[in-house]
């Protein structure tokens, strides 16, 4: 299973280098608009370190991000003599766009973690308010979240999420550097978060820009 996965993630990465090389035409629609493979590797490393068994994306696109995630997180789950504990939902991502849906779960199904990554269909602000009201036992509390979808309700996203996030989590944010037509709202939302009494956050320079949210407490 994992070296399907690492070969789907490199066709995937293939893929995004050449649609953000510009020298193919891809309606927007079609794009992946995925994170960079640093960012990949980053989260990846980090999950790793944060020994993190559970975890929510918001902005699937085709799976790239999610299964650099789910990479680590079923990594993490699995006990010294190999056992794997249990790794329904260890991963959660939330998608609204029906073609991005089907060539996300076509993805995790060529890499062989469909059965471990559970796709919530609609919007996120729905999905979220849902996860929030159900997540309310210390047993379901996640250790990291990603943001990378619509840019319009972070901080509706921040504050519904810090609740459901355990102490020492980590919230990641893409887009805080690029792309330049996102400065203004990104920069609202960064002082927005670092106003919060009960976190700290930093902004890393690596792909797109990721701010790193800690709840400490
Ligand atoms: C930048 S792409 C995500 C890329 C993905 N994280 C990756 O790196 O492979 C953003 C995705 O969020 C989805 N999206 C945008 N607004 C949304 C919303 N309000 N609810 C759910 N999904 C949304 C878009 O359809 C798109 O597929």
């Amino acid at each position: 299973m994992v070296s399907r996965l690492w070969n789907v993630l490199a066709q995937l990465e293939k893929r995004s280098k050449l649609e953000r090389s510009g020298k193919v035409s891809i309606s927007r629609k079609s794009m992946m608009l995925a994170i960079t493979y640093e960012t990949g590797l980053f989260f990846n490393i980090l999950l790793k370190a944060m020994n993190a068994k559970r975890v929510l994306e918001i902005g699937t696109s085709t799976g790239y991000s999610a299964l650099w995630l789910a990479e680590a997180v079923l990594d993490n789950k699995t006990t010294n003599e190999g056992k794997r504990l249990d790794s329904r939902e260890a991963l959660i991502t939330i998608e609204n766009d029906p073609i991005k849906i089907r060539r996300a779960s076509k993805n995790f199904s060529d890499a062989g973690v469909i059965d471990k990554i559970s796709i919530r269909d609609g919007p996120a602000l729905e999905n979220l308010l849902e996860l929030s009201r159900k997540t309310s036992e210390v047993r379901d509390l996640f250790d990291f979240v990603f943001f990378d979808a619509d840019k319009e309700n972070l901080k509706q996203y921040f504050d519904l999420v810090l609740p459901i996030l355990r102490v020492g989590g980590i919230i990641a944010t893409d887009n805080v550097l690029h792309p330049k037509d996102y400065h203004s709202i990104m920069m609202s939302f960064v002082k927005y978060v670092r106003a919060k009494p009960n976190v700290r956050s930093v902004t890393i320079p690596i792909g797109h820009g990721e701010e790193i949210t800690t709840k400490c407490f």
